[in-house]
């Protein structure tokens, strides 16, 4: 139960981790809703709010080492400290290998690569002092596969796997602990839009048969941020529904 902690969640406006934000919030955690929409940040704090939570939103581009500095200042002020860090913002530029644009590749790798170790530089400095520690990435399935037209995507959440045995590492000593969760096809905004034909072709790719749902993911990371996972770090926990094993 992360009752009482502090968890700061980026891209957490919307999708995945305004869903995430929810849930550790309703666990009792005071939380930090990061996103570089600050209308979305925001109506989800007020949101947790508005059911006796502890919240606020935080307007910052992840990917800006200046903002990540701001939203940790912001967040020690506030909340007095930060126990709970998830590593959820990330974007896509798709394109095939042969056409992607050198700025589709620089951003993709800024926004889900780069943020996820500036955000853990700044929480690192917080966590080691207090001696406990939950920083959760989340990568996908397609950084441990490779998918079609997704070079930039695919490169920057593998590079998230190997940012988590390497900080895992690092932190351990800290009582800090470090893992990755995994989805695979996740029923969003983006997957509903796609045709029934091709949702079916996702589908029979997946051994339990159907697409996950949001919860699936934010289940995973509510786990991982909690008190019973204290012996688990350096993990990728995939929620895939054995699309990959
Ligand atoms: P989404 O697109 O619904 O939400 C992403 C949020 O991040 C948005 O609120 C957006 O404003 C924010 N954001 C984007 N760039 C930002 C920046 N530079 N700084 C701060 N915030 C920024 O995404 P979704 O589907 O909820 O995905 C969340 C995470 O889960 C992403 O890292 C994604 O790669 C990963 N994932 C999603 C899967 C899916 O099926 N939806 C499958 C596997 C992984």
């Amino acid at each position: 139960m992360p009752k009482g902690k502090v968890a700061v969640v980026t891209g957490a406006g919307k999708g995945i981790g305004a869903d995430i934000a929810k849930e550790l919030g309703r666990l009792g955690a005071k939380v930090v809703v990061v996103d570089i929409d600050l209308k979305s940040a925001s109506d989800v704090a007020a949101g947790l709010a508005a059911t006796g939570g502890e919240a606020f939103g935080a307007q910052a581009n992840v990917a800006d080492p200046v903002q990540v500095k701001g939203v940790f200042a912001a967040a020690v002020e506030k909340f007095g400290q930060v126990d709970i860090l998830v590593n959820n913002a990330g974007i896509t530029r798709d394109a095939l290998l042969i056409r992607m644009r050198e700025e589709d590749w620089d951003a993709v790798l800024a926004v889900n690569l780069k943020s996820a170790f500036l955000c853990t530089q700044e929480a690192a400095r917080i966590m080691s002092k207090r001696r406990y520690g939950r920083i959760i990435n989340i990568s996908s399935v397609v950084g441990q596969m490779g998918n079609i037209g997704q070079a930039n995507y695919c490169a920057s959440k593998a590079g998230l796997i190997g940012l988590t045995y390497s900080n895992a590492r690092e932190l351990a000593r800290r009582q800090v602990t470090v893992n990755a969760v995994a989805p695979g096809f996740i029923e969003t905004d983006m997957t509903r839009a796609l045709p029934e034909k091709v949702r079916e072709e996702l589908a029979a790719q997946i051994p339990l048969g159907t697409l996950g749902q949001v919860k699936d993911v934010t289940n995973a990371v509510v786990f991982l941020a909690g008190e019973n996972s204290g012996y688990i770090t350096g993990q990728v926990l995939a929620v895939n529904g054995g699309m990959y094993m």
